[in-house]
């Protein structure tokens, strides 16, 4: 089958595990070449090394995201070695979670920090890069939490819709010079280290019910019956990706099994 990315210099940020890492090789797959950002440099190496034996490895970076000095010398790097990039993907993120009378203002900050100034800051350096090939796509991993409150949830939600904001406002800036920007919004990765490490559990102890409880809780939310996958959030992203999405700008699609229609 034809690659639908071949040859697209590809970052990709938060890409040491999680949905990044998936993204990373589902991009290499159709034929990018990816370099890899992540502040976890272990992780980091893990997921340049699989790219490598992919042969679709392009420079795997140690990144801070919100750090504007390390992004924009990243992007020169990048742009002496490659001439430019074609594609960002803006997965990188972080969640605290507290009710909000009880919410640290550090952990509020730190979250608005990553996931929305961390995202502004990749986007406004891969958008001057672009703008000399008048061609480009930017992907923000957003979130349903971007669309609709949740409980305890309220400096992430604050942070993605933020996301959405930003992501409409850079479509407008960006169109006359042949940039897309859309943001992705999955539900829940159950695969996830999120979901696997911390969430089944604090929900468990929560509510008094077991793992396999809270689970069949959450997928009742769901009108297509079953959790979002990496592999559904891959689709969509290289569909935004290519030429078939030549006329999408601005929009935040929903990849929820239609969840946030309950
Ligand atoms: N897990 C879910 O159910 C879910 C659902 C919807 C949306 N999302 C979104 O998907 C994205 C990825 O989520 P995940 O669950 O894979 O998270 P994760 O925690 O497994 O991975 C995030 C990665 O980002 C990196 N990172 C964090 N801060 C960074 C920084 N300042 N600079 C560079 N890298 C940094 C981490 O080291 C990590 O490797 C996030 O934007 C998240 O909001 C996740």
């Amino acid at each position: 089958m034809k690659q639908m990315l071949k040859g697209m210099i590809t970052i990709v940020t938060g890409a040491g595990r999680g949905l990044g890492e998936a993204l990373s090789y589902g991009f290499a797959q159709e034929g990018a070449i990816v370099c890899p950002w992540d502040i976890d440099e272990e992780n980091l190496n893990k997921t340049a090394g699989k790219l490598e034996t992919m042969k679709r490895l392009g420079k795997k970076a140690k990144v801070d995201i919100t750090d504007e000095k390390q992004v924009s010398k990243e992007m020169e790097l990048i742009e002496s070695e490659f001439g430019g990039i074609d594609i960002l993907i803006a997965n990188a993120g972080i969640l605290y979670s507290y009710e909000i009378t009880e919410f640290p203002e550090d952990r509020w900050r730190k979250i608005i920090e990553v996931n929305l100034t961390g995202y502004f800051i990749c986007a406004k350096y891969a958008a001057r890069l672009m703008k000399k090939k008048r061609k480009g796509v930017i992907i923000q991993i957003n979130s349903k939490s971007g669309k609709k409150g949740s409980y305890w949830n309220s400096a992430y939600a604050a942070s993605k819709f933020g996301g959405i904001g930003l992501t409409q406002s850079m479509a407008l800036d960006l169109a006359p010079f042949g940039i897309r920007v859309n943001a992705i919004c999955p539900g829940n990765l159950f695969e996830s280290p999120l979901w696997q490490k911390s969430l089944f559990q604090q929900y468990s102890k929560k509510w008094g019910i077991s793992i396999e409880e809270v689970k069949r809780k959450y997928v009742e939310q769901v009108p297509l019956g079953r959790p979002c996958t990496y592999k559904d959030v891959i689709n969509v992203a290289v569909f935004l990706a290519s030429d078939r999405a030549e006329y999408m700008t601005g929009q935040a699609i929903n990849v929820t099994g239609g969840q946030e229609m309950r």
